[in-house]
This record gives C-alpha cells, structure tokens and sequence, in this order.
C-alpha cells in the first residue's frame, strides 16, 4: 500500500467505502481516540517505521459532473477517485484544465493535500471545494480554496494532517482552457508526436510522455516522486549562487523576493544522481526521485536523504526539505 514498496505493518486498516459511515465507523471502540493516518494511494510517504495507528482508506471512487454551465462545469469525486483516472474521465467529457496533471499518482482526495503540481499547473487552481471531516468539531465541513491555504505543495490539510479526513473533492473546469505549454519539454514533445494544433488531450499525452521518460514507474521501481522540495532562498542568495554556479536554474518563486532552486540541479551536482547505498537509491534518470532497488527499509531510505540533504547544505548552504509525509520519524 506503499509506493516505495517499503515492508511495513500497521495494527489495523479501516476502508469506508462510503462517507457517510464515517463518523460511525470512527467511533468504534478500536478506532475513536486512536491515532489515524489515512492513507490515499500511498504515494507521498515514507513508512520509517511501522505505524502506530489505524490506517483509514476513504474507498469512495465516484465520480459526476454535478453542475454544467455555458464555459465550465463543476466535477465532483470521491476522495478514493484515482486523479489520473479523473484527469482522463473529464477530458473524457470534453472539460480540460487538468490535462498538465495527467500521470501524477495517488487519488482524487490526496491532491488538494500536498496541492499536486506539475508543468505549470497545481491542483489548488481548479479545487472549486474540498469535503471533509472535521476531527476537531466532529463535523463534515466543506471547504473553500481560500479556506485551504494552497501553496507549493502545502494546504491547510498538509499543515494539519491530525484534523482533516477529506472525502471528495469539487474541481471546476472551463470547457475550453488556454492550453499551458511553456514548460520546458512539452512544445518538443508535441512537435516530436506531429502535432500541429493541439488539444488538452494532445498536452496531457505529451506529460504523459515525458513523465514516462523521466520518473520511474513505482510499480517496477518502489519510489514516490520527487522526494525533496524545490527549495525556495531570498533573491539575494540565488545572485550569489549563480555568481559561482552560472548554469544554475533559477525560478520565480511567486514573490518579488524569493526564487526557486531545483533541487534535482543540486542534488546531481553534489554527486547523487544514480548512486545506490544497499537498496536504497538516487534515480539514474532524475536526481530528485529516491528509489528503493528491492529491500530498502523506510530508514535506510532515510538516511541516505538526510546524507543528501546533508551535503546539498554544505556545498551550496542551501536546505532541502522531503517532500512526501515521513511516518515515524520526524524530519
Ligand atoms: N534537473 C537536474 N538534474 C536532475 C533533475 C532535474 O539538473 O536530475 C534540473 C534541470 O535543470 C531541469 C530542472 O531541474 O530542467 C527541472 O526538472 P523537472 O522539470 O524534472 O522538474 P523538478 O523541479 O525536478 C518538479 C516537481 C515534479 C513535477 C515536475 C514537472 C517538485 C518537488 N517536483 O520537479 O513533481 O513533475 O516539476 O513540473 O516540485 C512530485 O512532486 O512528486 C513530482 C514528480
């Protein structure tokens, strides 16, 4: 149930096929006032060790469109909804918007969590609302995308993962969307498939492409993605950096006064790129992914990102953070 492919034994596993049995269902005796980590497709964690609490699996995988209107339509999904599977099912039906967020894996209700992003687009653009239940009040709330403080894969859900169990998600989608392609590879790619006027298919299968090409398929390769953030440094230490690293990437970073390092450029420059410790790995293919050649336990996993880490800040005095949720350990 992990992704990583990471041996690891929890007490207990809740599935709630349906939400309204939820609250029933965390009041079981073996359940109420116990630790809870709900899980989604298992591909944003690290199990360091074996969890100390009941797993809970929201196995909702509706999907309808519940509003249609002359130039969008609202898309509504059980947080058990696997998102490339959604992402197919609306340019299915003719709505476009989440066609750069196509192959990201994990399901419908883990996306607005981290605010899954990809080639220029986030998840948190097209959140019309997100359903959840509300551990503190013992309530469902619905929630609003100014409630959900999206960010750089962060949101309330992320800042507060002990209070929210989200159970659907609301999405509003234009029927027609200006198609983003400046990303760096999807005009070639597009180019390189003979595609002269594209759809929000056509950008979807040129992510689709080079996903494949660049990120290990955890199903042969236990990984969860990018493992690090892409850090984010003051304007002021990105100039001094490239003063010594001129090739370095720089990005904007949404303020006037920070910038976006890639974390992949730094990790492959301090070395990492492909080497292997054990099982416990760097993708040959992108610095950015930890990959687990077989046996490799969520430590040993661990321990060769705090290495990197470790060495990333004393070559470049930059920190980078994990960006999947660590169970049992803290950063
Ligand atoms: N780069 C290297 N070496 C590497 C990898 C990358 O030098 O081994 C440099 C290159 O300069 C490259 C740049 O980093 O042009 C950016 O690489 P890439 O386009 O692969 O994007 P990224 O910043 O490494 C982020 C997301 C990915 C997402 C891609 C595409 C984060 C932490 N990761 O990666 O998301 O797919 O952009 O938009 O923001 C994920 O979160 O799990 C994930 C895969």
């Amino acid at each position: 149930m992990n992704t990583f492919g990471v041996a690891a034994t929890a007490p207990r596993l809740l599935r709630v096929h349906d939400s309204q049995a939820l609250p029933a269902a965390l009041a079981h005796p073996e359940v109420a006032g116990q630790p809870l980590i709900t899980l989604g497709g298992g591909s944003n964690l690290l199990l360091v060790s074996d969890p100390q609490a009941t797993l809970l699996v929201i196995d909702d995988t509706s999907v309808a469109i519940i509003e249609h209107r002359a130039d969008h339509a609202i898309v509504r999904a059980g947080a058990g909804m696997g998102w490339h599977p959604l992402v197919m099912w609306t340019l299915d039906h003719g709505l476009s918007g989440l066609e750069n967020l196509a192959l990201i894996p994990g399901t419908a209700g883990a996306a607005p969590i981290q605010n899954i992003g990809a080639y220029g687009a986030q998840a948190g653009d097209f959140i019309h609302a997100v359903e959840a239940w509300d551990r503190h009040s013992g309530q469902f709330q619905r929630l609003l995308p100014e409630d959900c403080a999206f960010g750089y894969r962060d949101s309330v859900f992320k800042q507060q993962p002990d209070r929210w169990i989200i159970t659907a998600i609301e999405l509003r989608l234009p029927l027609l969307s200006e198609l983003r392609t400046g990303y760096a590879g999807i005009e070639e790619q597009m180019r390189a498939d003979g595609v002269t006027l594209p759809s929000a298919r056509d950008v979807a299968n040129a992510v689709i492409a080079i996903r494949q090409r660049k990120l290990p398929d955890p199903a042969r390769l236990g990984n969860a993605g990018s493992f690090f953030k892409n850090p984010i440094v003051s304007a002021e230490q990105a100039q001094a950096l490239l003063q010594q690293w001129p090739q370095m990437p720089v990005f904007p970073a949404g303020q006037p006064e920070k910038r976006k390092l890639s974390a992949g450029w730094l990790i492959e420059q301090a070395g990492w790129k492909g080497y292997r410790e054990g099982d416990a790995g760097v993708s040959p293919d992108h610095a950015l992914v930890l990959v687990n050649h077989g046996q490799a336990t969520g430590a040993q996993l661990l321990a060769l990102a705090r290495e990197i880490a470790a060495s990333v800040q004393q070559r470049f005095g930059v920190a980078i953070e994990p960006e999947p949720r660590l169970i049992g350990a803290q950063w």
